[in-house]
């Protein structure tokens, strides 16, 4: 049987929407647990240059590097270069943990709503970098026999949430692409899974309880009573990290919702 490796202290984490709300706590997490991080943001900067600079003066963290990348995964390219920023300043050529979580949502009632530019607008941001940054991170994990991948779904995936048709058809492309990967490259030492959230408060998605008020996500109708936490979500991520066992997976995280 080959040896059983969960270790996840010095290796490297890309996570991207790390100026968000999700992804900086899976930073935060991720860190505490002893990875150096490749962080990216688009439109905002600020919280990934703070969060960067907190963490590295945070005790324990010697030896260990961040990074901070302007990318938007709607574009190719970006995801192109900013691997190649990797490389440059990690000297490796693509990260051991790759955490897909940057993503657009978009609140409308019916599919009459939605454009086809909305529509393609939609599954490049959310499915198709994934597949992109997947693609670019495969060959490093293969070649050292190690990986975690990990992309942030939805409930929408399952057909639930409050967003329109085109989010949950990106988000169960993600779930697809997810199992397929999985299996392909369990040999090799790789994992693939996601986790689904639904209402997780404090992320630019769901800023609080308020703003859900009278919508099908409404808290009124969350089992457990309240919002989740990006925090909930982050430790489902580093555990998907450390258990080399689960692979395939989507978990889900929606305080009881369905
Ligand atoms: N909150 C929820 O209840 C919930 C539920 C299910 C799934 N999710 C998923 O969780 C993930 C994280 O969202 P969040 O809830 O943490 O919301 P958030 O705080 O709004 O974070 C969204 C992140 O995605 C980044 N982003 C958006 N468009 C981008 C683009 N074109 N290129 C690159 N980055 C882009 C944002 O970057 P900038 O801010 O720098 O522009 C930000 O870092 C998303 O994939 C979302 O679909 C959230």
């Amino acid at each position: 049987m080959s040896k059983v490796d969960n270790e996840i202290r010095g290796r490297l984490a890309l996570i991207t929407g790390a100026s968000g709300g999700i992804g900086s706590a899976c930073a935060r997490d991720l860190w505490a647990n002893g990875a150096s991080l490749a962080l990216t943001y688009y439109n905002n900067r600020q919280p990934v240059d703070e969060l960067a600079h907190e963490l590295l003066k945070s005790p324990g963290s010697e030896g260990l590097r961040i990074s901070c990348h302007k990318v938007d995964t709607g574009s190719a390219e970006d995801i192109e270069r900013l691997f190649l920023e990797i490389k440059k300043q990690h000297g490796q050529d693509g990260p051991d943990i790759l955490i897909s979580n940057a993503g657009y949502g978009k609140r409308r009632t019916g599919i009459l709503d939605v454009s086809l530019e909305e529509f393609d607008y939609m599954i490049n941001i959310n499915l198709r970098a994934s597949f992109i940054l997947a693609k670019l991170s495969i060959p490093h994990m293969e070649a050292q026999k190690w990986g975690r991948i990990i992309f942030v779904s939805s409930i929408a995936a399952q057909g639930g949430g409050i967003n329109a048709c085109h989010y949950a058809a990106s988000k169960a492309g993600l779930t697809g692409l997810m199992k397929n990967l999985a299996m392909k490259h369990a040999k090799l030492g790789i994992t693939a899974n996601d986790i689904a959230p639904a209402m997780i408060g404090e992320t630019g998605m769901i800023p609080d309880a308020a703003f859900v008020e009278g919508t099908p996500g409404d808290v009124k109708n969350i089992p457990v009573g309240r919002l989740g936490t990006p925090q909930e979500c982050a430790n489902a991520v580093t555990m998907l990290c450390r258990t080399g066992y689960i692979t395939g997976q989507s978990i889900l995280l929606s305080g009881g919702l369905k």
